[in-house]
């Protein structure tokens, strides 16, 4: 079978650990053959520490390449769907990560858009956003495979598996993400981001929940079970009255979130067909490094899945030093008293699971876990979400 080829778009966080994950795969199935990025340098400096033979500044370069069957992106939300467009229009596969795409603007919009555009309006160009890749997927017969690494996590691999062997049924889920704030400079902005922190982590959270109830219907009753209505909260927790008091104090500095016209905030309730509900909690102002976990309260059992700081390896130092530079965990402030590192990141979060099934699917032709379907879902929800927040009421998805 031949070796499938990768062009990755963009070259910081995103495109590493992805890059990470197709080195763990077995000789032979991918060869990462092209990375594009905004910055030529950074692109060359990307590739010449990855071994990548070409970099450029211009993603046409990329699509040019006959040798690049698959379009990895690991650009800014804003670009994501233009995009993953123009590569199924060249005729490449995509891999693409979350979030699929959402509302950044048009040229009427008065500055900054999170705070001047209806989220009624923002909800429909982001859905106009979505169904233009997913039309563009299908017309071009490519394969779109959705980076949604919660879904592949062992963790939540085991509540599937667990919920299966249950006969109960789930009657909530509650997933949360937080941390103490992203690094990238464009989540700071609706404009390239979509969103804040319900979009930018409440995806992965939103993404479980959809995930787990189209699950357990499949197998209960053959069908999935589907969101109805979503009723939502968001604030930017780092300009309350409270954020300020402390600021005052010098008790602040811990904190790296920085929102500009977005939320860093959200509380998220999903109703299901089945008069379950998803219970979606995220904040970036939250410290503790990288917290994810969903749990399943079931009507004859409970299934807690923490993807992030379990203990299977604890530590202990007196001194912030003791173990020098040695990886932790994602975002943990200090190192120094009672930590939990985590001992294989890229596993127990499903990164390397959701590369290894994407080029399987591009490899033997089959469908990924992730696809289209869930990426759509998850802005259709959350963008609801968004609405609901606003208009402070309930709304029904479409
Ligand atoms: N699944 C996860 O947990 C996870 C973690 C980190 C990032 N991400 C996702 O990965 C993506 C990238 O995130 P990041 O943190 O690496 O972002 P970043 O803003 O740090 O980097 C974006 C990259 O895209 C490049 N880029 C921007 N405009 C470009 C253009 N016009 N042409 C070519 N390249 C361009 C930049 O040069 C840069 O290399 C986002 O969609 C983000 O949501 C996912």
């Amino acid at each position: 079978m031949k070796t499938i080829g990768i062009g990755i778009a963009g070259a910081q966080l995103g495109a590493r650990m992805h890059l990470a994950n197709y080195a763990n795969l077995p000789k032979g199935e991918v060869d990462v053959r092209g990375v594009c990025s905004k910055n030529l340098t950074s692109a060359e400096g990307f590739a010449k520490k990855a071994g990548i033979g070409f970099a450029t500044d211009n993603f046409d370069d990329l699509l040019a390449r006959p040798d690049i069957d698959v379009i990895d992106i690991c650009v800014p939300p804003a670009l994501h769907h233009e995009f993953a467009i123009r590569a199924a229009n060249a005729g490449k596969h995509i891999i693409m990560e979350k979030p699929l795409t959402g509302y950044f603007g048009s040229p009427g919009d008065a500055e900054p858009i999170g705070e001047h555009v209806a989220m009624s309006v923002m909800r429909k160009g982001a859905r106009q956003n979505a169904e233009a890749i997913r039309e563009a997927v299908q017309r071009n017969g490519v394969k779109f495979c959705y980076a949604e690494n919660w879904v592949y996590s062992p963790p939540i691999v085991k509540m599937r598996k667990l919920i299966a062997a249950s006969k109960g049924s789930v009657l909530e889920i509650r997933a949360e993400e937080n941390h103490s704030g992203s690094n990238s400079k464009a989540s700071q902005e609706w404009k390239s981001t979509g969103g804040g922190a319900l979009l930018r982590m409440g995806v992965h959270s939103v993404g479980a929940c959809l995930h787990l109830k189209q699950w357990e219907g499949q197998i209960r009753r053959g069908m999935p079970i589907l969101p109805v209505a979503v009723l939502a909260d968001t604030t930017n927790l780092i300009r309350s009255q409270a954020s300020e008091l402390a600021r005052d104090a010098g008790a602040h500095r811990w904190i790296s979130s920085n929102p500009g016209d977005v939320e860093n905030w959200a509380n998220l309730i999903i109703h299901f067909e089945d008069g379950s509900r998803g219970n979606v909690t995220v904040s970036d102002s939250g410290l503790g490094g990288l917290n994810t976990r969903v749990v399943a309260f079931m009507t004859d059992g409970v299934i807690k899945a923490n993807m992030t700081a379990n203990d299977a390896v604890e530590t202990y130092a007196p001194d912030v030093g003791v173990f020098g530079d040695e990886y932790f965990t994602e975002k943990l402030e200090t190192h120094a008293g009672w930590n939990r590192p985590s001992c294989d990141e890229d596993w127990f979060r499903g990164f390397a699971q959701e590369i290894a099934d994407f080029v399987q699917a591009l490899r033997n032709g089959t469908e990924p876990l992730a696809g289209i379907d869930l990426a759509i879902s998850c802005v259709d929800v959350i963008y609801a979400g968004y609405q609901s927040a606003q208009e402070g009421r309930r709304i029904d998805l479409l």
